[in-house]
């Protein structure tokens, strides 16, 4: 894993409303090259938001982002995906009536050229998607549609992938095989951010964290120093 201490992602005093709600009151971070950064908080700390607004769903009203030293900040979404940053996103938004192909096609209509050899990586790296390349996305059990929301956010030659809470709604087993699964892409090179509210796992996983609390970061520090933090434990681990 090449961990080179370079940034690739940098948030900076970011300030995020949706009408009077102040989402995000401030939040930096950064995500360095070969990284995965976790975002710990409960529900409504802003975890979504900040994944969000760096893909150019949402406007910032203040702050910057600035991805592989350029500013990105309230581009269009488009061409923050050119740029090379994918969401996979809560909820995992797979298209149920549509075929595992097409799916995955989806992931790459920025740039269909290489599509061919993206699909056949992706079903390299997730032999189940192969073999199901033609069936109904409905019909996948819960741990293949996050592998496919993941095998999509891959077909757009990302660099930096965002993955939001995605051990939702699944067994622990099949959450293990998730993180092992973004463990292996990371150590394929692709730097990750990640929102969990499986935070022992998470931290396990991570190199770094950042604890939100109601739009802020309230801590943040190495994986290790997190799983040992009294406030983390007494929060978070139920310890
Ligand atoms: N579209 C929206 N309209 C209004 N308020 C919103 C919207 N989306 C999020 N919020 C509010 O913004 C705040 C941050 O929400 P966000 O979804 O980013 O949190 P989160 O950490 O992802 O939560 P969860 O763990 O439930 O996914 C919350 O107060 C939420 O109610
Ligand atoms: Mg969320």
């Amino acid at each position: 894993m090449n961990k080179s201490g370079e940034t690739i992602l940098s948030v900076e005093n970011l300030f995020v409303s949706y009408g009077h709600v102040e989402a995000l009151k401030g939040v930096s971070l950064e995500v360095k090259r070969g990284e995965i950064v976790v975002l710990v908080g409960s529900n409504g700390a802003g975890k979504t938001s900040i994944m969000e607004t760096i893909l150019g769903v949402n406007q910032t009203r203040k702050g910057r982002i600035i991805f592989e030293g350029r500013e990105i900040t309230n581009l269009s979404s488009d061409k923050i995906v050119r740029s090379g940053i994918f969401l996979v996103p809560e909820g995992r938004g797979v298209f149920s009536s549509m075929s595992v192909l097409d799916n995955l096609l989806l992931g790459a209509h920025h740039n269909l050229k290489n599509a061919k050899e993206k699909t056949a990586y992706v079903y390299e790296l997730f032999p189940v998607l192969g073999q199901r390349r033609n069936q109904i996305a409905g019909t996948l059990s819960g741990g293949e549609r996050q592998m496919l929301s993941i095998a999509r956010a891959l077909m757009s030659n990302p660099k930096m992938i965002m993955v939001d809470e995605p051990s939702i709604g699944l067994a622990p087993k099949i959450v293990n095989d998730i993180f092992k699964i973004l463990q292996n892409l990371n150590k394929e090179g692709y730097a990750i951010l990640l929102s969990e509210q499986n935070v022992y796992k998470a931290l396990k996983l991570a190199d770094r964290g950042y604890v939100l609390e109601t739009g802020s970061v309230v801590l943040d520090g190495t994986s290790e120093g997190l799983l040992h933090n009294t406030d983390i434990r007494k929060a978070y681990l139920g310890a």
